[in-house]
């Protein structure tokens, strides 16, 4: 009985040992792919990230996942002063409990970007949806704000972009309907052509565009910037928004028709725009592409797979969520991706590797099995000299 007594003893120390060992957890470097635990030893659940710096402090956002994909939570939030111990804020932006709500337990909440707003003094945060129980067919953007970067973030309302307004990049012949073409077979030649030149978007014209894949970006000059997957997942958009960033103001842009870009991450680097995007596999990985650009609205350059060595081919089993510039260590960029895990999407892991802009002016990811910003071999210094 007592030799019983001592072993319960002994199991529960070694359980609270580890609790608390779990509890004051302190990471010192990056582990791409590997579990990756908040302070409270909790493993970090924000899929489909986007990040937001403010007074010292790093905000990640992201899709907070159960088994499957939809979202049962909503939007969870973590911050940091080191990018490497995160602290869980909670959720930002929460499921309805009403079945009417667009964003009601078991619709689709993705990629969630947030960015502040000088002007109105919100914190604005687009995510692509979908509504419940019709798969990925909606295609929408939808808007929430708050006072605060933690949140709570209150959801506003949803968008087909650019409803009755033609891209920028589009001439008189392509305004004009073409009855035959939406009776084309997919993959089909003359399918193709129509498509690069522009049959979805003459289809969606009254509705608005398609948008699935997004993110957003805030330029220096105050702009910000809303870039999707639209034309069923065949080309990106960009779109200027509104100068309270909730809506689309008539300027937007198509790039790489036919592409079949998703995932899209923008940074800026002295003069130029870079933009890092998937292909068009699902939850599986592909090879990243990557592009350059003067201006937001283009034209933009394509610069082909910023991955480089071993794994380059299907970027290191992930997809590209978000390339975050480091405060204060110029010319810094950390490419953010996903590895997911479709059999549980809670186990998707995180992919964190540093990027780099060549001496050719093109954005280079490796990998590496760890990494921190102490290490040698992350001076960007010699690489990026001269800009
Ligand atoms: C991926 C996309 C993810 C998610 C998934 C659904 O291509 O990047 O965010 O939408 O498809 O199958």
């Amino acid at each position: 009985m007592r030799l019983i007594n001592l072993y319960f003893l002994l199991v529960a120390f070694a359980i609270s040992a580890l609790t608390n060992a779990q509890q004051n957890i302190r990471n010192t470097s990056f582990l791409p792919g590997k579990v990756w635990y908040d302070m409270q030893g909790d493993t970090i659940n924000a899929h489909g990230a986007g990040f937001y710096y403010e007074k010292g402090v790093y905000y990640w956002y992201g899709e907070h996942k159960s088994r499957n994909s939809l979202a049962e939570v909503g939007v969870h939030v973590y911050s940091s002063k080191d990018l490497l111990n995160w602290k869980n804020e909670g959720v930002a932006l929460e499921v309805s409990k009403e079945a009417s709500s667009e964003i009601t337990r078991g619709s689709v909440i993705e990629r969630p970007k947030v960015v502040y707003n000088e002007k109105t003094g919100k914190y604005v945060l687009w995510f692509h949806l979908e509504l419940k129980g019709k798969g990925y067919e909606a295609a929408r953007t939808g808007v929430a704000v708050s006072d605060s970067p933690v949140g709570p973030f209150r959801y506003l309302k949803s968008y087909r972009p650019n409803a009755g307004v033609w891209p920028q990049n589009f001439n008189s012949h392509q305004k004009k309907t073409n009855s035959k073409e939406s009776s084309y077979k997919w993959w089909t030649k003359k399918w193709s052509e129509a498509l690069v030149d522009g049959l979805y978007v003459r289809r969606d014209f009254e509705e608005g565009q398609m948008s699935r894949d997004m993110t957003v970006f805030v330029d220096d000059d105050g702009k910000a910037y809303h870039i999707h997957s639209s034309e069923e997942n065949q080309t990106l958009h960009i779109s200027l928004l509104t100068e309270d960033y909730l809506d689309f103001t008539d300027t937007w842009v198509r790039v790489q028709p036919g592409g079949q870009n998703e995932a899209p991450a923008v940074f800026k680097n002295g003069d130029y725009y870079y933009m890092i995007t998937s292909g068009l596999t699902g939850w599986d990985p592909n090879s990243a592409r990557s592009f350059r650009a003067r201006s937001m609205l283009g034209p933009w350059q394509s610069l082909g797979n910023p991955s480089k060595g071993k794994g380059a081919e299907v970027t290191f089993n992930s997809q590209s969520t978000y390339v975050l510039p480091v405060e204060d260590r110029k010319d810094t960029f950390i490419f953010m991706a996903d590895r997911w895990n479709p059999k549980n999407h809670q186990d998707g892991r995180y992919v964190w590797l540093p990027v780099i802009i060549n001496n050719e002016g093109n954005p280079e990811i490796k990998w590496t099995d760890e990494w921190n910003f102490n290490e040698k071999s992350y001076s960007t210094e010699n690489e990026l000299g001269g800009k």
